[in-house]
């Protein structure tokens, strides 16, 4: 891993990500994760630092080449996957320890994000963990654009930086079904509320997300 300063990109970690990892003791035992909408794999950065095996999918060649210069990807223990998500459902061989989607689905139309729910419950291990951050209908971006499905808009968001870009909004309940319709059930799954303010452009913007994680 580079230096904190040599970092490119989103350098943090989602600090659910980090909550959810130390919690759940992944720093003890080093597995396979996968990431979709991976960024510049500042969520990777911590399971490679603790021998996790990283695969990370994203769109945005430009995020990838940043998560590309910020991980250790000349081992083999690191694997950068270009691919548009909402076309699109990877294969694997190996299944996975950990499957994480932190702020990523609700790029994705629902009925796709379903297929990839499906994706990932067949690619999870028994006893894998599942992470998911998402958007809630009290997001200060709901509404705000042409309604293209139910609680889904090609947003008018200029202050955000994601004008014409699809977001679909989701109830928790909305959510742990959808899971459940995938999963069957998830073991001792926690579903948290994150609100938080963020300036950006000069407005203040409130965030609501969803977290939710759980054991296969
Ligand atoms: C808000 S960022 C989150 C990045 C990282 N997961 C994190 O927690 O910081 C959303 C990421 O999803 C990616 N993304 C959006 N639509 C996608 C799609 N259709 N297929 C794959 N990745 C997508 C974006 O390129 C971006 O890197």
């Amino acid at each position: 891993m580079q230096q904190l300063k040599n970092l490119q990109g989103l350098r943090f970690p989602d600090e659910y990500v980090v909550r959810m990892f130390f919690k759940e003791r992944l720093h003890e035992q080093p597995g396979r994760v996968l990431e979709l909408g991976c960024g510049s794999g500042n969520n990777l950065i911590l399971f490679q630092e603790y021998e996790w095996e990283v695969i990370g999918i994203d769109i945005s060649s430009e995020s990838l080449s940043n998560a590309s210069h910020n991980l250790n990807c000349e081992s083999k223990s690191a694997n950068l996957i270009t691919m548009d998500l909402s076309k699109e459902i990877p294969v694997f061989e190996k299944l996975f320890d950990a499957i994480i989607l932190p702020s990523f689905n609700y790029y994705i139309p629902r009925a796709q994000f379903q297929n990839i729910l499906n994706f990932c419950s067949a690619s999870l291990c028994e006893g894998g963990i599942f992470f998911l951050r998402s958007r809630t209908c009290q997001d200060w971006r709901y509404g705000r654009g042409r309604k293209v499905e139910n609680n889904g808009f090609i947003l008018d968001c200029k202050e955000t930086g994601e004008d014409g870009c699809l977001n679909v909004f989701y109830e928790k309940n909305e959510l742990t079904n959808m899971i459940e319709n995938s999963f069957e059930k998830l073991n001792h799954m926690n579903v948290l509320s994150a609100k938080y303010e963020n300036i950006q452009s000069g407005v203040v913007i409130a965030n609501d997300d969803v977290v939710i994680w759980g054991r296969k």
